[in-house]
């Protein structure tokens, strides 16, 4: 049986429809992908199905050592029960090496290592292509307070280090990744807890060995094979055995 449910919000790869009880949602995640602020699209056979588990499989993980996130549980293949959250209109980027756009502003080559982690903050806004700012403006602009920003500084770092050391256990290297926060209130009180996901969406892993890419930047630099990468992330992280046969035994 399926029923009607009323639609949140639809972003460029999930949608968020609201839960069976007050203060949840359901994310559902689509095979959607899209590069370079939706310019380029494509729809990725099974990704969906994948970033749900791995991220499934993080925020599990992320939970267990004490960083509250809003992964309640998942429903199905494609869908997770999740807290509501009023999210923080900030984009937050966790850098161990140089790739991507630092890479491009600073002229630092790809690959080299980064003197320490670096977090960078993008305000959410596609129209505006996600600007990058600084505390000045999150803070003039009231998306954050200062408090926020040390509590959301403290727990990135600290998924950061997590995070490495859980995919340099697989030979996987973490490059860099992007985060969201949501605000969770309790009466007059709000914390910060970890929203969104993780997946190779939102991350840039490297095979430790060969400096393969495993994330979305096959799919933005038309390096092929994105579906089968993030398959190899779930084979390693030890989760491709809970997926749907149909993934298992490879879509193509
Ligand atoms: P960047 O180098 O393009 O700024 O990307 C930094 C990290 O953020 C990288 O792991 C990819 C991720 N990311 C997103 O998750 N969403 C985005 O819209 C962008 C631009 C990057
Ligand atoms: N998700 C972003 C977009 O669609 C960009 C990216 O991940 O590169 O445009």
């Amino acid at each position: 049986m399926t029923t009607r449910r009323k639609k949140i919000y639809e972003g460029k790869a999930k949608i968020l429809y609201e839960g069976p009880e007050p203060g949840t949602l359901i994310q559902y995640f689509k095979d959607d992908a899209t590069a370079f602020n939706a310019q380029k699209k494509a729809v990725l056979e099974g990704k969906g199905v994948i970033n749900n588990r791995i991220s499934e499989f993080v925020m599990t993980k992320l939970a267990a050592i004490g960083v509250a996130n809003h992964f309640i549980r998942r429903l199905n293949h494609r869908e997770q029960l999740i807290k509501e959250v009023e999210i923080v209109p900030l984009e937050v980027i966790c850098r161990n090496i140089a790739a991507g756009s630092l890479a491009k502003r600073l002229g630092l080559e790809e690959g080299t290592p980064l003197p320490r982690s670096i977090i960078e903050f993008c305000y959410k806004n596609d129209e505006l292509g996600d600007p990058l700012v600084t505390e000045e403006h999150i803070t003039a602009f009231n998306w954050a307070t200062t408090q926020d920003i040390d509590d959301i500084m403290a727990m990135t770092l600290r998924i950061n280090d997590f995070l490495t050391g859980m995919f340099g256990a697989v030979g996987i290297t973490l490059v860099d990744f992007k985060i969201e926060f949501g605000r969770i209130w309790d009466g007059d009180f709000s914390r910060l807890i970890l929203a969104d996901e993780i997946s190779p969406d939102s991350c840039r892993l490297w095979d430790s060995t060969t400096n393969e890419k495993l994330d979305k930047d096959r799919f933005r630099r038309d390096l092929g094979d994105v579906i089968e990468s993030y398959t190899e992330v779930a084979r390693r992280l030890g989760i491709m055995k809970d997926m749907p046969t149909v993934i298992q035994g490879g879509l193509h």
